[in-house]
């Protein structure tokens, strides 16, 4: 099964998995962003729109992409108000913008080595000069990091077809090399599908630019 097919069954069979409450690090990324008076944000793999509502509802521009057409009859189910391109983030760009923000969570980490680089170039390529990007992943602290078969360094396939690479933190910093890294760290998300569990996930927010290392 292709990540294609893999999504659309979940979410034809799960409707909506995680609720249209916005997770953890989309609050967090909401903050920061409107202190950075940020107006527009990409979220690659927006799934059926849970944190795009959010980014929409406190005034930002939202364009998302997403592989799913389930995901995004979901969204329009629910009136998510938000332009998707339906593709896979592997073929961006779908225009010729360039965006202020990029807020991806739980997506990179689906990719092996080779497409985890071209992700994070074209992700480059859709911000704009000292745009910022809030890139959340699998943490190596996961339950499930080490169960399956290791087909990359630190990187599973717990279900065939589906690789799960977990990050440590210079592992993380490291592919975001070629941007200017403000922070890294853990961020705890509290999830309910399939019972009550916690993900330990890692976070890094990065900016467009090759200058100096301030902080914002
Ligand atoms: C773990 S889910 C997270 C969804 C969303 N970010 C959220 O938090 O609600 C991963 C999402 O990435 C999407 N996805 C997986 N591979 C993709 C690809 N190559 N291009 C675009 N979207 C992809 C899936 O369909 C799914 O919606």
């Amino acid at each position: 099964m292709n990540q294609k097919e893999y999504w659309n069954k979940r979410f034809n069979d799960e409707g909506i998995i995680w609720t249209f409450n916005p997770c953890k690090s989309a609050l967090i990324a909401k903050d920061k962003f409107i202190d950075l008076g940020i107006n527009s944000i990409l979220i690659p793999g927006a799934g059926y729109g849970r944190n795009a509502k959010l980014f929409v509802d406190s005034g930002f521009t939202v364009i998302g992409i997403e592989i799913s057409e389930r995901a995004i009859e979901i969204a329009e189910e629910n009136s998510v108000n938000i332009k998707y391109y339906h593709g896979s983030i592997l073929d961006m760009p779908f225009d010729s913008e360039k965006y202020d923000s990029i807020f991806c969570f739980n997506v990179l980490h689906l990719f092996l080595k080779e497409e985890r680089k071209v992700v994070i170039d074209k992700f480059r390529n859709q911000l704009k000069e000292h745009g910022y990007g809030f890139i959340v992943v699998m943490s190596e602290l996961e339950e499930s990091f080490g169960k399956g078969e290791e087909i990359e360094p630190n990187t599973n396939e717990s279900r065939i077809g589906k690789p799960i690479h977990y990050f440590t933190d210079s592992d993380l910093r490291e592919h975001f090399k070629e941007f200017q890294i403000i922070e890294s760290g853990i961020i705890e998300e509290p999830e309910s599908h399939g019972g009550e569990h916690v993900h330990r996930c890692r976070y890094i927010m990065i900016k467009n630019s090759t200058g100096s290392q301030h902080s914002v």
